[in-house]
C-alpha cells in the first residue's frame, strides 16, 4: 500500500553519528526541527527516550504510537517563545536549520553531563546555492561565540567540502559540565 513504507528518511548526519556516543545512554534527546526525525530515530534506535519538534509534524506522525517519544508542533519564529523552557535534555540535536535567537535556550537546554550536536551551514555556502539567506547561514565561529562560557567544546570544525555536493558547513558538540567550577 502506499504511503507509510514509501517514506524515504535520510540517514542521521555524519557528525551526530560521530559524537552522539556523548550524550549519556538512556537519556532524553531533542530534535530540534527535526523534519523526517532521522535524528531523533537514529538515538530511538540506540534506547533513547527523544522529543521530536518542528512547525511540520507530519513526517514523524508514525512514531507517536511510542510511549517514549513526544511529538511537539511549535512554530518557533516570529518571537514566540521557546516551547519547552525549564526543561532539560541530555542531547539536543540541530541539523540543517538556524533561528539565531534560538541560540540561547538551546544552550540552556542541555542538562549538566549532556550535549549539544549541531550541525548547519555557514556563511559562504551562499556561493554553493540553498541556502543562500544570510539568516540561514552561521557566521564564522558563531557556535563557539554560542555555546562559551556554558558549554565545554569537545569538538569544533568550519569547512568547506565537496560530497554529497559542494557546501560550507560549521558543526560544533560542546557539553555541559557535571558541575560548575
Ligand atoms: C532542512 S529541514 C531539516 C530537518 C532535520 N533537522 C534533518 O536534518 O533532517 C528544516 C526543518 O526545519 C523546520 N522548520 C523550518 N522553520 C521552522 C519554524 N519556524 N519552526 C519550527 N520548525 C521549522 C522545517 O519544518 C523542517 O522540518
Amino acid at each position: 500500500m502506499p504511503g507509510e513504507s514509501d517514506r524515504t528518511v535520510l540517514p542521521p548526519s555524519g557528525w551526530v553519528v560521530k559524537h552522539g556516543g556523548m550524550i549519556p545512554p538512556g537519556g532524553e534527546v531533542l530534535d530540534v526541527a527535526c523534519g523526517s526525525g532521522r535524528h531523533g530515530r537514529f538515538f530511538r534506535s540506540l534506547g533513547h527516550p527523544v522529543v521530536m519538534l518542528d512547525r511540520d509534524i507530519s513526517q514523524v506522525a508514525d512514531m507517536a504510537s511510542d510511549d517514549d517519544v513526544e511529538i511537539v508542533a511549535q512554530d518557533l519564529e516570529g518571537g514566540r517563545p521557546w516551547p519547552l523552557a525549564g526543561r532539560q535534555f541530555a542531547g539536543v540535536i540541530v541539523v540543517n536549520y538556524l533561528h539565531r535567537p534560538m541560540l540561547p535556550a538551546l544552550v540552556a537546554s542541555v542538562q549538566p553531563g549532556g550535549a549539544l550536536i549541531y550541525d548547519t551551514f555557514a556563511v559562504g555556502n551562499e556561493a554553493y546555492g540553498w541556502p543562500s539567506n544570510p539568516d540561514y547561514l552561521l557566521h564564522r565561529e558563531e557556535l563557539l561565540i554560542a555555546v562559551r562560557p556554558e558549554l565545554v567544546v569537545m569538538a569544533f570544525e568550519d569547512v568547506e567540502e565537496t560530497e554529497p555536493r559542494p557546501a560550507v558547513r560549521q558543526r560544533i558538540m560542546a557539553v555541559r559540565p557535571k558541575r560548575s567550577v
